[in-house]
């Protein structure tokens, strides 16, 4: 849990000197909103950045295609506001900050869970054992880009709603032991650092790491790609660029985004 994220752990995070301020809330709608206030009201863009907007109780967590992020105690939800100039490389490649996000939280999970259990789904989803364990939510506003995670750290599973419960996994049911989310918290900070810094100075191990963690590969995979339009194919992973590649009978489909319906 994170009942009160504490002082030694905001050092910790701090004295790596690469996030430059803190937000911590006990409860917040949802920290990517909180991140979006404060670019309208406090010009978040002109501060010191990274900034990390932490919680640990969201009343309105928001996931991926206008989905609510189930967000009690025992989830680890976190903002990272971060700056396009400062951090992130040419806007071709600013598709892929999702991917990136994701090994990096596959990476943290790594450390805690057996790590061949540890699987990334296209294209920014984080699973262990075929459950999901974490999603990020990307967005941007005022060429601030957040960086939006939620991962289940130590979930109470009887309070969950049934469609979670029987879809999701934490790292201490991974690794059936208690684990404090604020050791995980400066993992995972540690791990987007080196993660984003590596791949915006253009090293590209970052692919073959996530090739290697990619669930879908060698799968039927169905994928929506737009509103009138689906694709069923066996997955070859990513390409450079981070598309899903996906061979049916007469092509190849590269994919830069979609929603996965389905995988056997
Ligand atoms: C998904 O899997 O659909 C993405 C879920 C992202 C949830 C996190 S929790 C912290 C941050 N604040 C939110 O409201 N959403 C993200």
């Amino acid at each position: 849990m994170l009942p009160h994220l504490p002082q030694t752990a905001i050092d910790a995070i701090l004295a790596g000197g690469w996030i430059r301020e803190v937000q911590w809330y006990p409860e917040v709608d949802s920290t990517n909103l909180a991140a979006r206030r404060a670019v309208n009201s406090t010009g978040l863009q002109y501060s010191p950045l990274p900034k990390l907007f932490v919680a640990d109780r969201q009343t309105a967590g928001r996931g991926r295609l206008q989905r609510q992020w189930w967000s009690p105690e025992g989830c680890l939800m976190l903002t990272l506001a971060v700056s396009d100039q400062s951090l992130l490389g040419r806007p071709e490649e600013w598709s892929q900050l999702a991917l990136i996000s994701g090994l990096a939280v596959a990476n943290t999970v790594a450390q805690f869970v057996d790590s061949q259990e540890v699987q990334l789904k296209w294209p920014n989803d984080v699973f262990v054992s075929g459950k999901k364990i974490a999603g990020i939510l990307i967005e941007s506003d005022a060429k601030v880009w957040l960086i939006g995670i939620g991962l289940n750290v130590c979930m109470n599973w009887n309070a969950a709603p049934v469609e979670v419960a029987s879809k999701a996994t934490c790292i201490s049911t991974a690794c059936a032991r208690s684990i404090d989310a604020t050791v995980v918290l400066v993992e995972l900070m540690e791990e987007l650092q080196r993660t984003l810094e590596g791949w915006r100075s253009g090293d590209l191990d970052w692919q073959s790491a996530w090739r290697q963690r990619c669930l879908l590969t060698g799968r039927v995979v169905h994928v929506r790609v737009s509103e009138h339009r689906e694709i069923v194919g066996v997955c070859e992973g990513i390409d450079a660029q981070g598309r899903l590649i996906l061979r049916d009978e007469n092509d190849v489909q590269l994919l830069s985004t979609g929603e996965v319906l389905a995988y056997s």
